[in-house]
């Protein structure tokens, strides 16, 4: 049997366990496997488990009448999702899709609540996550309403370059940049209208683009976006 402790050492809401709790964790676990594009849950359906992400990112989605797309947050190895519907019995609040070949860990609900009898903190761990999700969901609301298309999408890479960059003499180097189209859906735009913001945002100095890769200024990449969440996504 698999041993998936050292990546549940690294999960949010498990990191304080103790390692013989971590094993017995871990034997819990099933694998499921999603290629690219996949539905891994769909709003609306019921559903009784959460999902650790072993490898792959994923983005959690509401699609409207129009098949306009809203991306909440986009996740990956380590983070975790599914835990709304497992709380609160209630079907999935949005879909997830696998934005590249996916590889989850699978916990019933019946096994997370035997977990929770051994290991209570882990509720008090999941309680600050969901907080650090929520604050970040109000900062996204209020940039909406409170934001230009501009500071929507510098923020959007700012906030990118923080949790996924890595520091270079030139700037910050970010690897994975979302399409233009998965850009527009995390800020509520058009994907012809962050085109354009890149192209401003290039033509001033302020970054460069080769591919999936993209470099932000340092002057750029230290626009204060306000406190950072304890959330990784
Ligand atoms: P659940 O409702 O079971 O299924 C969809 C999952 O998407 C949900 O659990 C959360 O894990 C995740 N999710 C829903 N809304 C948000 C959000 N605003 N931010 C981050 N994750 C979310």
């Amino acid at each position: 049997m698999t041993n998936y402790a050292d990546l549940l050492a690294h999960v949010t809401i498990f990191q304080h366990l103790e390692p013989a709790a971590l094993e017995r964790l871990s034997a819990r676990l099933k694998v499921i496997t999603f290629p690219k594009d996949g539905v891994i849950v769909s709003q609306s359906d019921p559903g009784d488990s959460m999902f650790i992400i072993d490898q792959g990112r994923v983005k959690v989605v509401l699609y409207g009448d129009s098949g306009r797309e809203v991306i909440l947050s986009i996740f990956r190895s380590g983070d975790f999702f599914g835990e709304m519907s497992l709380l609160d019995g209630q079907p999935r609040s949005a879909n997830v899709i696998a934005l590249e070949d996916a590889r989850l860990l699978v916990l019933s609900r019946e096994d997370f609540v035997q977990h929770l009898h051994e290991a209570p903190s882990t509720a008090l761990s999941i309680l600050a996550e969901m907080s650090a999700r929520l604050r970040r969901a109000d900062e996204v609301i209020g940039n909406l309403a409170l934001l230009d298309v501009y500071g929507r999408v510098a923020r959007v890479l700012v906030e990118l370059a923080r949790r996924d960059g890595h520091t270079t003499d030139e700037g910050i180097v970010i690897r994975e940049r979302p399409t233009h189209q998965d850009l527009a859906a995390m800020i509520g735009t058009s994907r012809e209208t962050v085109s354009r913001v890149l192209s401003e945002f290039q033509r001033r100095g302020l970054l460069s683009m080769q591919g999936k890769t993209s470099l932000l200024s340092h002057g750029f990449a230290e626009i204060d976006i306000g406190p950072e969440t304890a959330s990784s996504s």
